[in-house]
């Protein structure tokens, strides 16, 4: 049985029981319009914890003054059922009126890791999911956050959130689920038309290259990333953001030879939506 919360206070009341009760919480957070991905992450969700809990919220804090947040798809009634198919047992819902009540000016930053990449064009966005995360965290009181690298920064930046706050949660990075052709599945793939859709397949197609040289031995950064902006530039109806390659725990700019583990990371615009993809080089 799928339990729909709203209240914050009632979704804490929830949770307080459960762990007086010796009972373990697992928690993914979302912005809702559901997909595959989503799904993976409640599956490994619900074999970590007694308690699955799912919360939809399209937080507004995170989106800048000209982002899509008044038209960022929603279908809560579909997001419940996929919820229930997964065996999930409370989706937490609230308003954003009871998330940010008159008043509420808090923000959590983690400067360093959200410097650059999405950072670097979207302003203020990491410290609204940071602190949305947080807040979500002291309301739903998880002992496991499952995040997925799709986001991979997000993820990086919500582990050293937990570790610099003493937060006591294990955070679990779940892999990047992509469609039959290789699109990062996301929920702002609702905005594509059928000719961007095909268009979009130049970022996977880019990863894959640089991948494919990688599995092959090739270790030089600027090779590898050669590799990648082969199928990126130019490629029709694609606007490239950024292509980077990163150290994999430190987001620490990487060149020269890879000698440990790395992120290839893009961010394009494809008509006006704006896509995010990643391959871990390990
Ligand atoms: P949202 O974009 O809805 O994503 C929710 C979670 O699903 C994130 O951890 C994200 O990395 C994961 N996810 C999305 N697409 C995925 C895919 N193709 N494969 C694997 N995991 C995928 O990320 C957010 O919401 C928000 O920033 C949030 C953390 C909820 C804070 O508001």
């Amino acid at each position: 049985m799928l339990e729909v919360v709203r209240d914050p206070a009632a979704m804490r009341a929830r949770a307080a029981a459960v762990r007086a009760a010796g009972g373990r919480i697992a928690f993914v957070p979302t912005m809702g319009f559901l997909h595959e991905g989503h799904l993976s992450l409640l599956r490994e969700g619900r074999r970590r914890g007694e308690l699955l809990v799912l919360s939809i919220f399209v937080n507004p804090l995170q989106f800048g003054p000209a982002e899509d947040l008044a038209r960022y798809p929603r279908d809560e009634q579909g997001d419940l059922d996929k919820a229930r198919s997964v065996g999930c047992d409370v989706a937490f819902c609230p308003s954003v009126e009871a998330m940010y009540p008159p008043g509420f000016q808090t923000r959590v930053e983690v400067p360093g890791l959200a410097a650059g990449l999405c950072g670097q064009v979207r302003p203020g966005h990491f410290a609204g999911v940071a602190t949305v995360v947080l807040k979500l965290c002291h309301i739903v009181q998880p002992h496991v956050l499952l995040l997925g690298e799709k986001d991979y920064q997000q993820l990086q930046i919500v582990r050293r959130m937990v570790a610099d706050l003493d937060l006591d949660i294990e955070v679990v990075g779940c892999p990047l689920v992509r469609e039959p052709d290789g699109l990062a599945l996301s929920s702002r793939n609702a905005y594509l038309s059928p000719q961007e859709r095909q268009q979009a397949l130049a970022l996977s197609r880019g990863l894959r290259a640089a991948e494919q040289r990688y599995r092959a031995g090739e270790r030089r950064a600027e090779e590898l990333l050669a590799a990648a902006r082969q199928e990126l530039i130019g490629a029709p109806g694609v606007v490239l953001q950024y292509l980077e390659l990163r150290d994999a725990a430190t987001l620490e700019p990487v060149a020269g030879e890879l000698d440990r583990a790395a992120v290839l990371a893009v961010a394009a615009l494809v008509g006006q939506t704006r896509l995010i993809d990643n391959v871990i080089l390990r």
